[in-house]
């Protein structure tokens, strides 16, 4: 009695669980498409949907005609025919951001040296396969999961695009894809339907039993895709588009043939900003490599095809959850509080973490622990986040109070007139010490390649590194090193030989690499050139700091004070007995060069030069280097496999050097 009971219960459970989350769907859905104003995160979407279709699987008997499952469209609905497909409907990779574009390029390019390329619009709708056989349409099918799908010939019937006879009475399976326009979509939600976008109504269009619906819904279709080219005598892509226009298929006039990576950029842009104005609606482009035989050199991965993929155009805020806000202590001492976020993809990147700034901007902005937030990503830059979804709140969220001691070393923060930050201003902060220790081997200051922050930290807390000093001083310890996990005798002796080399660097990236505070690189370029050696720098007042061009009283109060603190002093006495060089490097030749005043940017790898080499004799003979180009660059010096900058630098019509050209102007000096 007590089962049948508890049997009861459960079922009236599910089902109310059934129409809630229907519900919950049905309103996220609204929000975001309708609305344009997401209140759900995408995780929670996913959640929502995977338990409402387990539930619906498990118990058919609550599954409503209207239930949000049937416009995902990867599940085969019952009352519609199955259809094997024999080729597979692969789906594309998806690429995000215009690197990942490069990247693949490179990728193609390993296989096939010179590929060339069809650029597609993505049209945003739902993939179709057609079948004719003696030129008569015999079958239309979905993609379902990509082997078995469903039977839409009558509604495919209906759609003016698709071809019930073509030109040719050949047996023939060609690909593309059911969209609705703007316009039908718009008047068919005036009409009082309710769809959340043009791809959910033309998906629910083509699942309806009576085609009269879809008759109803004028719906369109480009055919992009011949699975068995080679049956009609096609060896290339663009080819294939264009036999299968002659057939009378509609094919996208917009489609491309690309001859090198600088037009795909191109397209991409271009499309990036004429997406607006398109009479339908797509989510981004398709790049193919065009020549079949190069097709099938590159071959498939098991979901998709090698030779092709989906860029998509990025979505530029999206919501998450704060899960908690913390602390980092930075290498001077600046106490920065940060979300720790739900995982969530934004402009092609898997982000946790984002950017609070201080304290003032969390309460400016009242975000809390536990709120639904919006994060926003652009460009190369931090993520960070925009705002709290206020109306999310459950009243669970707490508000967030700036720690008032430092989260690794417990002294008292301070924070400083004038500004936002609070500092930890204890020297022996571990935090600190080891910020500044990875500092001293980054990139731009002694470049001593093969520290992680993780060996940095580990090596920190074995008693191994504790000053700047004495990473020269490791060697000491070479025996142990080796015992330790995830080191061997080989990538020992590499670190040793990356710190020996570091001691020949010119005086600038030490300077750099001291974090002295408001020392950039290119104030420690400036004071390098203009002391020559570290002791005339430490002899220097305040009024010569500051009388040098483009370094003010802050800069030249901070340098100064530095070197006259005892524990700096005692460093760089150490650094110099360790042997590491104290002098500026490099003279810049008074002569008037082609160099003389002139900014270049180097981009791809050159054969005879490392980077840093380069910028050396470019620097020597009166020029700069920077690292983006602009309309400011000069000249670009491209190397090979050279990218986005050389891509750049033609739109912009800067001279460009390729490194022959490069070696000939170094000679003339
Ligand atoms: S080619 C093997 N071209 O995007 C070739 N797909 O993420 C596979 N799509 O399932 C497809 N526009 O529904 C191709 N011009 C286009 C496309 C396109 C939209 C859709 C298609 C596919 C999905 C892949």
């Amino acid at each position: 009695m007590l089962i049948i009971l508890y049997n009861i219960i459960g079922e009236i459970m599910i089902e109310e669980r059934i129409k809630e989350l229907t519900e919950i769907i049905n309103k996220a859905n609204h929000d975001y498409y309708v609305n344009d104003n997401p209140t759900i995160t995408d995780q929670e979407y996913d959640r929502y949907m995977e338990e409402l279709m387990r539930l619906e699987e498990a118990h058919p008997e609550f599954k409503k005609v209207d239930s949000p499952t049937q416009r995902v469209g990867s599940e085969v609905i019952s009352s519609f025919k199955k259809v094997t497909h024999e080729i597979p409907m692969l789906s594309l990779g998806d690429i995000f951001n215009e690197e990942e574009i490069i990247l693949f390029d490179e990728r193609v390019k390993k296989v096939v040296p010179n590929p060339k390329y069809v650029a597609e619009l993505k049209m945003d709708g739902l993939s179709v396969s057609l079948l004719y056989k003696n030129g008569e349409l015999v079958r239309a099918a979905t993609r379902g999961d990509g082997v078995t799908g469903e039977d839409i010939t009558h509604n495919a019937k209906t759609i003016k695009d698709i071809p019930l006879r073509i030109k040719q009475p050949i047996d023939i399976e060609v690909r593309g894809e059911i969209y609705m326009s703007k316009a039908s979509f718009k008047r068919l939600n005036e009409n009082g339907a309710n769809f959340a976008n043009p791809r959910n109504a033309a998906a629910g269009s083509v699942r309806q039993l009576d085609s009269k619906v879809a008759a109803s819904r004028n719906l369109s279709c480009f055919i992009y895709h011949l699975p068995d080219p080679e049956d009609y005598n096609i060896y290339t892509h663009f080819d294939a588009l264009n036999f299968m226009k002659e057939l009378g298929f509609v094919v996208n006039p917009n489609n491309r043939r690309i001859n090198n990576i600088k037009e795909l950029m191109e397209y991409v842009d271009y499309y990036t900003k004429e997406r607006p104005k398109l009479p339908y609606e797509i989510d981004g482009i398709v790049i193919k490599v065009d020549d079949l035989n190069d097709q099938k050199r590159l071959g498939y991965t098991a979901r998709s095809p090698k030779w092709a993929i989906a860029y998509k155009f990025p979505a530029e805020e999206v919501l998450t959850r704060v899960r908690d806000i913390i602390c980092t202590v930075g290498r001077t001492g600046q106490v920065t509080p940060s979300a720790i976020l739900e995982p969530v993809r934004v402009m092609g990147s898997l982000i946790s973490k984002a950017t609070l700034h201080n304290e003032d901007y969390i309460l400016s902005k009242d975000i809390r622990i536990g709120d639904i937030v919006s994060i926003k990503k652009a460009g190369d830059v931090i993520p960070e986040v925009v705002k709290p979804i206020v109306e999310r709140r459950d009243g669970t969220e707490k508000k967030f109070n700036m720690v008032e001691k430092c989260p690794i070393c417990g002294e008292e923060l301070t924070r400083k007139e004038d500004e936002a930050a609070y500092y930890c201003l204890n020297e022996h902060c571990p935090a600190r010490k080891q910020e500044k220790l990875f500092h001293f081997t980054s990139r731009h200051a002694m470049n001593i390649i093969g520290f992680g922050d993780r060996i940095i930290e580990d090596f920190y807390n074995l008693g191994y590194l504790k000053d700047d000093d004495d990473f020269y001083h490791l060697y000491e310890h070479k025996e142990d090193l080796k015992e330790l996990e995830g080191f061997g005798e080989k990538s020992i002796e590499k670190l040793l030989d990356e710190i020996e080399k570091s001691k020949n660097n010119s005086l600038e990236r030490l300077l750099f690499g001291l974090s002295i505070r408001h020392v950039g690189t290119k104030t420690a370029d400036i004071l390098a050139k203009e002391f020559k050696n570290i002791d005339n720098l430490m002899k220097a007042s305040f009024d010569d700091l500051a009388s040098i061009k483009d370094i003010g009283n802050t800069i030249a109060k901070s340098v100064y004070d530095f070197f006259k603190d005892e524990n700096n002093i005692n460093l760089i006495n150490k650094l110099k007995e360790d042997g590491v060089n104290m002098s500026y490097l490099k003279e810049v030749s008074t002569e008037e060069t082609v160099f003389t005043g002139k900014t270049f940017v180097l981009t791809g790898s050159l054969e005879r030069f490392t980077r840093d080499e380069a910028k050396i004799r470019i620097e020597e003979l009166g020029g700069t280097v920077s690292g983006s180009v602009s309309k400011k660059t000069s000249v670009v010096i491209a190397g090979s496999e050279a990218g986005s900058k050389l891509t750049k630098a033609k739109d912009l019509g800067i001279t460009i050097w390729d490194e022959e050209e490069f070696l000939n102007n170094l000679s003339k000096y």
